[in-house]
């Protein structure tokens, strides 16, 4: 099967498994410890039920959005997804693209094993990055200024990963960073070819070991060397609020923290005066047992009282649960592991099938939901009392219809 034959995202997937040695597909799939995070993150979604409207003239649709002064053709993008070139050749240069075509963001993670200013180049429409930062400022300063010089218009930092993550999948498949050449890993790599040579030979001729390119703590090390991202802060101390609020004042485009799951943070993300959160629980590959953004997205909406942008990823993987995520309160969606199978599956192009075909299920069900527009879907049209058995945390409840009384004569 080809990646243009895939149905959605889980085809992509199952393409991207078969292709890649199974320590590096299951580095990109696994969660962390018992994968609580992780597995809820979807079987949330089955809590959430549609309450659809009809009849309503749904011809014309329209799923653009307006998002830090760029109008988009869906209300998704692409979360930073470190390491990239591991998994396929060029992996963010081709995503950027694919994004680039797709009229959708594509978030370059502070991982990447590519520069940030080449990127750039790939990235024609919109630059959004992403940091891992520790408490020193005048590290994190150098940094905003090379990215501002790049031309990135958007900063997320991620603030989730403060220690390591028990990523015990990642001991038992083998993979490990910094890289070693774990006997599974070379086995797999020999009964994997088209990864072997397409990738991995393929990486070697043109870059040799690739290096972490766009750190903020840490230098440029090879993937020999590079650390676990949550082993950087160690007596460093990770990224606070007091950071925050200085980087708001250092930098002048759109500054967002990435891993809010608490309405007390949303708060803070007012009062430091950031531009948006992005409700995520890091496809729950950090904290095992966080609570899904589905669950969390209503009461930091509620918090941010319309003062912030409340982006929201994990776990989201067709157009209904997109349609859910902004009905519920968020105001875009971003994905992870379905651009990274999708960039490993068929590269540039499959990137730009996997984006194709969440952009015509969320049309499809836009239609079916009797929503002519993203901007008109609120909780009116979801089903939530098994998730919010109260009602929406943060809203006042639904006022009960009065029954329409028919006057007999
Ligand atoms: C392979 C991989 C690498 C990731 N690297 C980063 C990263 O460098 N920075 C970051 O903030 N999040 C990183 N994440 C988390 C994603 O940005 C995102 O929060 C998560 O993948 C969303 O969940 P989903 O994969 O279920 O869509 C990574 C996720 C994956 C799967």
């Amino acid at each position: 099967m080809s990646y243009r034959d895939a149905l959605n995202v889980f085809e992509l997937q199952e393409l991207a498994r078969r292709r890649l040695p199974f320590p590096l597909y299951s580095y990109i799939e696994g969660g962390v410890e018992d994968n609580q995070a992780r597995d809820n993150n979807r079987s949330v979604f089955q809590r959430i039920r549609f309450r659809q409207r009809s009849p309503v003239d749904v011809s014309r649709r329209s799923q653009s959005v307006e998002l830090f002064g760029h109008r988009f053709d869906s209300p998704f993008g692409i979360s930073p997804m470190g390491i990239g070139g591991v998994f396929a050749f060029e992996a963010d240069l081709q995503m950027a693209r694919a994004a680039a075509r797709m009229n959708v963001p594509f978030t370059l993670s502070g991982y990447s094993t590519f520069p940030m200013e080449e990127v750039a180049r790939h990235a024609t429409h919109a630059r959004w990055l992403q940091a891992y930062m520790d408490n020193d400022r005048e590290r994190a300063l150098q940094w905003t200024k090379r990215a501002a010089a790049a031309g990135y218009e958007v900063l997320m930092v991620s603030t989730d990963v403060p220690a390591r993550a028990n990523r015990e999948n990642n001991v038992r498949s083998g993979f490990s960073l910094p890289l070693r050449a774990s006997a599974r890993l070379l086995f797999q790599g020999a009964i994997h070819p088209n990864w072997s040579i397409e990738t991995f030979a393929r990486t070697l001729m043109k870059y040799g070991v690739p290096r972490l390119e766009n750190l903020v703590v840490g230098g440029r090390p090879s993937l020999l060397e590079a650390p676990m991202n949550g082993d950087m802060w160690a007596g460093r101390g990770a990224v606070d609020w007091e950071l925050m609020r200085f980087l708001r004042d250092k930098w002048k485009g759109a500054l967002l923290v990435k891993g809010t799951l608490h309405a007390a943070d949303a708060e803070m993300a007012v009062r430091v005066g950031l531009d948006g959160v992005v409700v995520s629980n890091h496809g729950g590959r950090q904290l095992d047992g966080a609570v899904s953004p589905i669950e969390a997205i209503p009461e930091i909406r509620a918090a941010a009282g319309g003062k912030l942008k409340i982006l929201a990823d994990s776990g989201f993987r067709r157009g209904t649960d997109i349609l859910k995520g902004l009905a519920l309160g968020a105001d875009f969606i971003l994905l992870g592991r379905p651009a990274m199978f999708a960039v490993a599956a068929g590269g540039e192009e499959g990137v730009v099938h996997a984006l194709s075909l969440l952009k015509s299920e969320v049309d499809n069900n836009l239609g079916l939901l009797g929503c002519p527009s993203v901007d008109d879907l609120d909780p009116s049209f979801l089903h939530f009392s098994d998730l919010f058995p109260q009602g929406l945390p943060g809203c006042q409840p639904a006022p009960t219809r009065p029954v329409l009384s028919v006057a007999h004569s």
